[in-house]
C-alpha cells in the first residue's frame, strides 16, 4: 500500500484515535462472532483511550503510540509499554520487565495490505533504536492468533479456554533481530 505515513499521534488527533478504537474494537469482535458482547467492547475502548492518554501525559514516556495515515486519515495504531497485568498473570510474572507491543489496530477498510507490517516494522526500529532486543505480544482473537502464528511461530504461552470454552489466549516473545532479519 503506497502513501502511509507512520508518525507520533498529535494531541489534536485525540478524538479521531477515540473514534478509530470504536471502529476497530466494534468491527474485530463482530468478525469473530461476539458483538453481543457489548460490555468487553466497551471495555476494551476504554483501556485503549486510557493507553493514549498515558503516552500524551507522559509523553511517550509510560507508553508510546505511532499511528499509521493515508491521505492524513487515521488507519492504524501500534504502542509499547512495561508489560501489563494480563500477561503478568498469565506467565506468573516471567516476562514482567519486558516490553510488550499492543493496540496493533488497522481500520477494517485497510486490513491484508501490508499496513499492519508496517506498524510492526517501524515499531522494531523504534524500540532497537532504545536499545530494546526483544518484546511480547499477547492476544485473546481467533483472527489476530492466526496472523501472529504465521509471524511469529507457536506462542510461547498458551492459555487454554482462558476466555472462555475454546477461546485461548496466547502471548509471543519476540526477538527484534530475528524479526529484522526477514
Ligand atoms: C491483526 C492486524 C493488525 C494485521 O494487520 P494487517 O494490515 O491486516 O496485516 P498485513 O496486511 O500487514 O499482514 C501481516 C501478515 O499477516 C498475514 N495475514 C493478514 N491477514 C491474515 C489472515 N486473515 N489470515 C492469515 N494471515 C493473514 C499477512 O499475510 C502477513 O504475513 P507476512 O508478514 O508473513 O507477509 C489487523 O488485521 C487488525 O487490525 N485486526 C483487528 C484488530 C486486531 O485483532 N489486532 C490485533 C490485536 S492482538
Amino acid at each position: 500500500m503506497k502513501d502511509i505515513d507512520i508518525r507520533r499521534p498529535r494531541l489534536e488527533e485525540k478524538e479521531e484515535l477515540h473514534q478509530f478504537f470504536k471502529i476497530v474494537v466494534t468491527d474485530t469482535h463482530a468478525r469473530e462472532g461476539l458483538a453481543y458482547m457489548t460490555d468487553a467492547i466497551d471495555n476494551e475502548i476504554e483501556d485503549k483511550k486510557k493507553f493514549l492518554e498515558s503516552d500524551y501525559s507522559s509523553n511517550g514516556e509510560n507508553r508510546y503510540f505511532l499511528i499509521a495515515l493515508h491521505k492524513s486519515m487515521i488507519i492504524g495504531t501500534i504502542e509499547y509499554a512495561l508489560t501489563g497485568e494480563l500477561i503478568n498473570r498469565c506467565t506468573n510474572g516471567a516476562l514482567k520487565g519486558l516490553f510488550e507491543i499492543g493496540t496493533v489496530f488497522v481500520h477494517p477498510d485497510y486490513q491484508r495490505q501490508g499496513v499492519g507490517n508496517l506498524l510492526l516494522n517501524a515499531m522494531y526500529h523504534t524500540l532497537q533504536d532504545r536499545g530494546i532486543k526483544e518484546f511480547c505480544l499477547d492476544s485473546g482473537y481467533s483472527n489476530a492468533q492466526k496472523i501472529w502464528k504465521k509471524k511469529f511461530g507457536e506462542p510461547d504461552y498458551l492459555i487454554k479456554d482462558f476466555w472462555g470454552e475454546g477461546y485461548d489466549h496466547m502471548i509471543w516473545r519476540v526477538k527484534i533481530a530475528d524479526m529484522l532479519e526477514k
